[in-house]
């Protein structure tokens, strides 16, 4: 059994498509995301990163195909098992930084008070907000915000973290620190899904699809993505551009 489970993959998406009325956003979309990595989504806006994520965290359902996350249907039972940073921050905006981030501990179950104190103090730290803990989250920078919402979804050390556009708004300093972060995360065996626009950030991922009209692309690594454009120099933008117009010309 156990051997079994740890064989499954992360993330286990099957020709999925979704609709909200008549806006097809992801169009029967097929994707596996082996355990342990950090996964990237690139694409324009609109392509359909954010309906996936929600999707893959249960809060839409797929209207065909399947979805299985660490070999689970996502649902409310998979909710602990699973860290989310939406695209905006859903925080409590009159309640402080501290008291957002033990709220969030608390509904997913960190109820031992010491053990629970301790990692609070650890993420807010983290992020680099332990001076500013007692300010209202309306007081701070946009910045700052993203910063509560990471803390917010990484209390729990989840195995599966879905983080849509984190880096969005911060600074360059704290884009590194976050990424060093998320190295140290997937070394631990945590699996990281990253939405992004940013061609830094897709760098610093093992592996990355491009996202276009709610379908897949191209897939690989960012090596991979790079040499698939025949040129030596290329970097991810280069490869991005590469995949769209190929695609445009086969259309
Ligand atoms: N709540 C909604 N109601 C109706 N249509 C929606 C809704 N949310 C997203 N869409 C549509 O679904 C498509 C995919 O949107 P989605 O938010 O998934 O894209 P995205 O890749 O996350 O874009 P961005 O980079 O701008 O965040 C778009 O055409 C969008 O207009
Ligand atoms: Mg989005």
């Amino acid at each position: 059994m156990a051997k079994r489970q740890a064989a499954t993959a992360a993330v286990e998406v099957d020709k999925a498509s979704f609709s909200y009325k008549n806006i097809k956003a992801i169009d029967e979309l097929t994707l596996q995301v082996p355990r342990g990595i950090s996964f990237g989504l690139l694409g324009p806006n609109g392509a359909g990163k954010t309906t996936l994520i929600r999707m893959l965290v249960g809060l839409l359902k797929p209207k065909s195909g399947s979805i299985r996350i660490l070999g689970q249907t996502p649902s409310r039972q998979t909710a602990h098992l699973i860290g989310y940073m939406p695209q905006l921050p859903s925080l409590y905006t009159e309640l402080s930084v501290i008291q957002n981030v033990n709220f969030f501990a608390r509904v997913y179950q960190m109820n031992d008070k010491r053990q629970r104190a301790k990692r609070v103090e650890e993420v807010i730290r983290l992020v680099d907000l332990w001076q500013r803990r007692q300010d209202s989250v309306m007081k701070l920078s946009g910045g700052m915000k993203q910063r509560v919402s990471l803390a917010c979804a990484i209390v729990h050390q989840p195995p599966l973290l879905f983080l849509d556009e984190p880096t969005v708004g911060l600074d360059p300093e704290l884009r590194f620190t976050f990424w060093e972060h998320f190295a140290d995360l997937t070394h631990q065996g945590t699996t990281l899904i990253v939405s992004s626009h940013t061609m830094d950030d897709a760098a610093h991922c093992d592996r990355l699809i491009f996202m276009r009209g709610g379908g897949v692309i191209a897939q690989g690594t960012p090596n991979e993505l790079r040499k698939a454009t025949g040129k030596a120099d290329a970097n991810l933008e280069d490869a991005f551009l590469y995949y769209i117009h190929r695609e445009d010309k086969s259309v």
